[in-house]
């Protein structure tokens, strides 16, 4: 049933108080597909198109996948097969990244291009061990920050043998997705000359495309699935009265739980967490003031001046209402088998950097060129990659196809190994990656601040 549905048999059913009721209560989740399931093959249609949505008590046109903010959730088992037939709706080109998913580039194809009008099948299979929470968005070199802000975004779910633990599956399942928004006139606000140096971020903070929505759990334990999908803003994320406890990153389970005072996600990375809750109450999910390194424009004496804009304010992103002490419910102990990645191939240096005055951001000096290869790898190796930021904010590093653990941040070895597909880099910062070179074929690596993706931080890996 969508919000639709169940405000017209409410309507039905309910005096006008208890539908209010009823609808505040309403959690928004977004719409699941596949519908058609058989003998291991999934079917799923999808289609980007421009739609009038509600958001925060405006209608504005919105560029969605299948009419919803977010996009559907793909819902899927290790070992499916997906056969997705994607058709753009939109007046240009576009195409579909399925971020995290370590599947052949030949079909997650980034340099892939989909006229208006035009579909195009997207089949392959959802890998054994890869269980966890991925996305699918655009990725038109120019048009990702554009095309991304205006709503298009959706979930991949892949479950594996891991979520039939008995503490996982007596967990309650949510799925958030952050993405921030800012209209103007009835539209999406266009970028300004700023938002291409910081990237654009919105001033309605969204959780599942609603303004600060009420989740009323039915029971004791939560697992959330968090997915920061905003083009440039970062959430320090924190639950007022809670610890969260981490279960997986990016690439799915961790080895065992880890308990959190706050989570920082950067764009596009994403964290699963258990939250046992403390008995009846109100608790706001917040995302705590965090400095990436933003820059503003002042005036001082007439003249204009580049200056770190601080610290982002507190955002209230939604609140958890328990109505009563529910049962306590244990937590998993151990989760995945995971071992650290032990290198076996070469040693490369990766920098990063900006030229903000000129909007113009660099990886080793250079801007994007799909025509050239900037890295040549062995499948089957363990590559270490050193990437440096030597600009002046944080850089999220994303790679795709090819799965990584972070080894060491500014010398300091990673407390535990995680699966990883994007780490953020902060300034100054030296972040050491062991990478598993997987599929053959060519695919990107980039900053996914996607304004400086567009903008050309982003460089070619060809895999032999
Ligand atoms: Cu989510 Cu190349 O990106
Ligand atoms: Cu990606
Ligand atoms: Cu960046």
């Amino acid at each position: 049933m969508n919000r639709r549905t169940i405000l017209k048999t409410g309507l039905a059913l309910f005096p006008v108080q208890a539908l209010l009721a009823r609808a505040q209560a309403f959690f928004p989740e977004p719409p699941l597909r596949p519908v058609k399931r058989r003998e291991g093959v999934v079917e799923a249609r999808l289609e980007a198109v421009a739609k009038p949505i509600q958001v925060g008590g405006k209608t504005a046109e919105l560029w969605t996948y299948g009419g919803s903010l977010p996009g559907p959730t793909l819902r899927l088992k290790e070992g499916e097969r997906l056969r997705l037939v994607f058709r753009n709706r939109l007046g240009e080109v576009t195409n579909l990244h399925f971020h995290g998913l370590p599947i052949p580039p030949l079909v997650d194809n980034p340099f892939l291009e989909i006229p208006p009008g035009e579909e195009q099948v997207y089949e392959f299979t959802v890998p054994r061990g890869a269980a966890g929470t991925y996305w699918y968005h655009p990725h038109v070199h120019g048009k990702v920050a554009n095309q991304l802000f205006r709503g298009l975004a959706g979930t991949i779910v892949v479950e594996g043998p891991l979520d039939a633990l008995p503490e996982l599956r007596a967990a309650e399942e949510h799925l958030i997705v952050l993405k921030d928004l800012e209209l103007l006139g009835g539209k999406v606000a266009p970028h300004t000359p700023m938002d291409w140096m910081n990237g654009k971020e919105g001033s309605l903070v969204l959780a599942n495309g609603a303004l600060r929505p009420t989740l009323r759990p039915g029971k004791g334990l939560l697992r959330l699935r968090l997915l920061n999908a905003s083009n440039a803003r970062f959430y320090r994320l924190a639950l007022e009265g809670h610890t969260l406890v981490q279960i997986a990153t990016d690439g799915g389970f961790l080895a065992k739980p880890v308990e959190l005072e706050e989570l920082l996600l950067a764009p596009g990375e994403r964290a699963e967490v258990l939250v046992a809750l403390k008995g009846a109450g109100e608790y706001r999910l917040l995302a705590l003031p965090y400095d990436r390194g933003a820059i503003g424009m002042m005036d001082m004496g007439g003249m204009r001046h580049m200056m770190g804009t601080g610290p982002s304010r507190t955002e209230h992103l939604l609140t958890i209402t328990v109505p009563k002490a529910f049962p306590k419910l244990p937590l998993p102990k151990t989760l995945a088998g995971l071992k650290p990645l032990s290198p076996s191939g070469p040693l490369r240096r990766l920098v990063l950097s900006e030229n903000m005055m000129a909007g113009e951001f660099f990886i080793n000096g250079r801007k994007f060129d799909h025509t050239r290869v900037d890295l040549r790898a062995q499948r089957g190796q363990v590559e270490v990659w050193e990437v440096e930021n030597q600009g002046d904010m944080d850089h999220p590093f994303h790679l795709h196809t090819h799965p990584f653990q972070v080894l060491a941040r500014n010398g300091r070895p990673e407390p535990f190994p995680a699966w990883k597909d994007t780490v953020n880099i902060r300034a100054g910062e030296v972040v050491r990656l062991a990478v598993a070179v997987g599929f053959p074929g060519k695919t990107v690596f980039h900053c996914h601040i996607v304004e400086h993706e567009d903008q050309g931080m982003m460089g070619v890996l060809e895999v032999q």
